[in-house]
């Protein structure tokens, strides 16, 4: 399991020292989904979101390889509408912003405090984006994923979805309909005809890859090695119609 998404972690308020294993309570807000928490340990940043620890600071490869591996697999990415799903402490949105190919890149976050620990104030997320908040390519859309799915008239060339810890392992039980076969018609409804649906897992999903394998014409499963010792890989599943 990757320092990513680790196991369930619970704020509390004597969160206060400051040495680099201690977390330090930066700011917790009750949002729609449960309590969301910024905590800083060290010289990382983490988010506690519904009490399960969803992600840090400390290594972005898979969530970068998330969208690099998908404009790579479209025939035509130059121009790609790409769609990010979940803004976190912004690896994904980085990749996006620093590759020519996107032409606009949307990405939708249902938590409030997210995007403002990366637009307000201090903005002490912002660094993890890179260029993203500024280049006029990006949109970010305050909405939950799968609302934003049944709504929008977008059709993406790149679905990429990092909002849980797996299809196995979702944050919050309204999560879950994503990676069922009602979430795949509504994920294909907004995929554009050539486009790629990328999906993040700490851990791979034989339920959610087998519901791929039915659907799609083309799947490539990616594993990433994971820093922590013993950790099992980060997996993103890539799939498409052509
Ligand atoms: C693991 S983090 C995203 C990681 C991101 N790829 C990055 O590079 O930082 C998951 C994000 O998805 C958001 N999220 C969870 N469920 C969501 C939903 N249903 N709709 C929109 N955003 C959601 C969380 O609030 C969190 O910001």
């Amino acid at each position: 399991m990757s320092t990513h998404h680790l196991g369930a972690a619970q704020p509390s308020p004597d969160d206060t020292a400051d040495t680099a294993d201690t977390p330090v309570l930066l700011d917790r807000r009750e949002g729609p989904f449960g309590e969301v928490a910024l905590r800083r340990r060290g010289a990382h940043f983490e988010i506690i979101a519904n009490g399960t620890f969803l992600m840090d600071t400390s290594d972005g490869r898979s969530e970068r390889l998330l969208i690099s591996a998908a404009l790579d697999s479209l025939d035509s990415p130059r121009g790609a509408h790409v769609l990010i799903g979940g803004l976190g402490v912004g690896f994904s949105l980085a990749e996006a912003a620093q590759d020519r190919r996107p032409g606009r890149i949307t990405v939708v976050e249902r938590e409030p405090a997210i995007i403002e620990w990366h637009t307000q104030g201090d903005a002490l997320l912002a660094p993890f984006a890179g260029t993203g908040h500024t280049d006029p390519r990006t949109e970010i859309v305050n909405a939950d994923l799968l609302d934003h799915l049944r709504t929008t008239e977008n059709r993406y060339d790149a679905l990429c979805l990092d909002i849980d810890n797996g299809p196995d392992w979702t944050v919050t039980e309204s999560n879950d309909s994503l990676y069922s076969e009602a979430g795949l018609d509504l994920l294909e409804q907004t995929l554009a005809d050539e486009g790629v649906l990328a999906v993040w897992s700490a851990a791979h999903s034989r339920t959610f890859e087998a519901r791929l394998r039915a659907r799609f014409a083309r799947i490539e499963v990616i594993e990433i090695p994971v820093q922590v010792e013993r950790g099992i890989p980060d997996v993103v599943y890539l799939s498409s119609r052509v």
